[in-house]
């Protein structure tokens, strides 16, 4: 079947060489059209694993940051050691009088500043993240 097949193609290649060509272009037209299939499919899995590992980044980044980290990074430049006024980290005197003001007013204050303390030290943190920053400076 094959051989025959192939015979033809070679008898009428020879006997009619512009038909030969013509058929030449068409399986070459064919292979293109495999490839760009191909490609294709390459594209689309590779836009589906893109998008699951963007999922999956993203759910990751939404995990808070523990206090002390937010501390550390966010806060620790002027409560560590007052500087502005702050209330010191961790010192008793400095945050009972805060305290009795409870964690919804603190928070409030973390995030939109109070005197010298400026408006968004984390502008990123969520209100989680904040409360933990400030439990942390109230561990006493
Ligand atoms: C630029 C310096 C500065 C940085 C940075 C800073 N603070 Fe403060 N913070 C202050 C000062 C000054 C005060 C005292 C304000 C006052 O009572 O007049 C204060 C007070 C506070 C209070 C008490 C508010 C109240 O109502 O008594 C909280 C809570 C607080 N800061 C949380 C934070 C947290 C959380 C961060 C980090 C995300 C942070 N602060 C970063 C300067 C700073």
């Amino acid at each position: 079947m094959l051989r025959s097949n192939l015979n033809r193609s070679y008898r009428s290649r020879v006997r009619d060489p512009e038909r030969a060509l013509v058929e030449s272009r068409r399986s070459a037209m064919q292979g293109l059209d495999y490839a760009v299939k191909k490609t294709t499919i390459v594209i689309v899995i590779l836009m589906l694993v893109t998008t699951a590992l963007a999922v999956y980044a993203d759910d990751t980044g939404n995990e808070p940051r523990s206090g002390s980290a937010v501390y550390r990074t966010y806060c620790v430049s002027c409560h560590e050691t007052g500087s502005q006024g702050a209330p010191i980290s961790n010192d008793r005197n400095d945050w009972e009088p805060r305290l009795s003001k409870g964690p919804d007013a603190l928070l409030i204050a973390a995030r939109s500043g109070l005197n010298d303390m400026p408006a968004g030290t984390c502008s990123d943190c969520s209100d989680v993240e904040l409360k933990a920053a400030i439990r942390e400076m109230t561990k006493f």
